[in-house]
């Protein structure tokens, strides 16, 4: 894929971000993983994403999906207006939007093959709802890990709760990804 060439989907989701002036969307790198992951995930994965946003991390599971038909996804966002605007865009009948807390509706509808906690519920608060809710060889993914780039937001003490919460918990493997905002990807043992 060249520099400028993204997904369809990924570039409408971009747009309806620049045109909200909503500047919390992943990146590219980390849209890229998670269409790997969402291809890699098992027959009839689902699939979790912790704040919609405008629809661009959802855009790129949706791409690595591809033709599927076996998977469903569900991605939560507390902030309805933005959700029905998302919604309203058009998607496979196999996403499913909820409003609501993250750290609830995780703890509500799981297991999970794969999650992208990308909101407060169920990243800063309810991370071990989150966990719990993985499934065997579920795969979580958290960016934004960067403590350099909440210096001054004073999230740095909850982002490295964390981190030391993934990488020592017994029961996952996790990895450290030092490029982009910083990625921790977690894998249930
Ligand atoms: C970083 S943005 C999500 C970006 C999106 N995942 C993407 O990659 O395009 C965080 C989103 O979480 C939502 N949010 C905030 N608190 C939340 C909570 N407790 N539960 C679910 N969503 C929440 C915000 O409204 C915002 O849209």
């Amino acid at each position: 894929m060249e520099p400028s060439d993204v997904p369809p989907l990924v570039a409408l989701a971009q747009r309806r971000a620049d045109d909200a002036g909503f500047a919390m969307s992943c990146d590219r790198g980390v849209g890229e993983l998670l269409a790997v992951l969402a291809a890699a995930s098992p027959q009839g994965a689902r699939i979790l994403e912790l704040g919609t946003g405008t629809g661009v991390g959802l855009s790129w599971i949706v791409h690595g999906l591809g033709s599927r038909v076996d998977a469903s996804v569900l991605t939560v966002d507390t902030d309805a207006g933005l959700l029905e605007q998302v919604r309203a865009a058009g998607w496979p009948a196999w996403i499913e939007f909820v409003c609501g807390d993250g750290a609830r509706v995780v703890g509500e509808r799981g297991p999970f093959d794969l999650v992208f906690a990308d909101a407060p519920g169920g990243k800063l608060d309810g991370l071990d709802t989150t966990i719990t809710a993985l499934a065997p060889r579920g795969v979580l993914v958290v960016d934004d890990m960067d403590p350099d780039l909440h210096t001054t937001d004073g999230l740095a003490p909850a982002l490295a709760t964390v981190r030391k919460t993934l990488v020592a918990h017994p029961g996952l493997i996790a990895t450290e990804i030092p490029c982009s905002t910083h990625l921790i990807v977690a894998v249930k043992r």
